[in-house]
């Protein structure tokens, strides 16, 4: 598949799908409290998500049972909403969400603390979400896709914590996954030339320990080798002439 550019119109579904990701995610912030269960932020999630007419992507995603990806300290991403699980003071909570609006895609993820969590946590939730933010202030067209990726290494690894290097970013638009595939570390090569019309997910995992990630029995979740924390950032952004939008944010 080749990476595609946008048109105006699709831009403006892309939009759409975008600002209503991100009055989900500002909607479920307000939401999560200790002694709720994962499953229960899902539910709310999928409510919210079919509330604005939308189709929430993940739920049957090649197979994956739900709307909301709910990943807990040291899960890393994909976590499975469960009402086994319940959320308690001091846990870091990741939520990935995606939804479709008029067959257009958008996908984004923010990670939470619940009440009190120690400066170790708050910090890798910060540096993981700045980190994106580097890393997209290379997205403009003209310049090379790598820019973006080494960016975002460099920060995490700069303020000591490392960067999931088995998961990767994506080209997003008619599918939750189009190319390119994006690292979030340095790689040969300069990738791609960005061009405005380009839609991409950009996705930093920092982890407190080593980057080195395994999977749960589930085949889903994905946690850190070491058992330490981790967190999740996440916007879909659309490349323009001069920079870029974060179609996720408002
Ligand atoms: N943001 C994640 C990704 O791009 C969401 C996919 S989760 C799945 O891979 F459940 F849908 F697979
Ligand atoms: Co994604």
């Amino acid at each position: 598949m080749k990476v595609t550019i946008k048109s105006a119109e699709e831009i403006e579904k892309m939009r759409r799908a975008g600002e209503i990701l991100a009055a989900v995610h500002q909607n479920l912030a307000r939401e999560i409290k200790p002694g709720m269960s994962t499953l229960d932020i899902d539910r709310l999630g999928e409510e919210m998500i079919r509330g604005y007419g939308c189709i929430p992507s993940f739920k049957n995603y090649c197979g994956y049972p739900a709307s909301i990806c709910v990943s807990v300290n040291e899960e890393v991403v994909h976590g499975i909403p469960t009402d086994e699980r319940i959320i308690k003071e001091g846990d870091i909570v990741s939520l990935d969400a995606g939804v479709i609006y008029e067959g257009y895609h958008s996908d984004a993820a923010r990670t939470w603390g619940v009440g009190e969590i120690s400066a170790e946590a708050q910090r890798l939730i910060d540096v993981t979400r700045e980190s994106f933010f580097k890393g997209i202030s290379f997205a403009k067209e003209g310049n090379h896709l790598h820019e973006i990726s080494a960016a975002i290494q460099d920060y995490v690894e700069g303020n000591g914590f490392s960067v999931v290097r088995d998961l990767v970013c994506h080209g997003i638009g008619t599918h939750l996954h189009e190319d390119p595939q994006i690292q979030n570390l340095r790689t040969k090569g300069r990738g791609i030339r960005l061009m405005a019309g380009m839609t991409l997910a950009i996705e930093p995992m920092g982890n407190a320990g080593t980057w080195e990630v395994a999977y749960e029995d589930d085949d889903w979740t994905v946690v850190t080798d070491d058992g330490s924390l981790s967190a999740h950032y996440e916007n879909t952004i659309l490349v323009t002439k001069d920079g870029c939008e974060i179609l996720t944010l408002r």
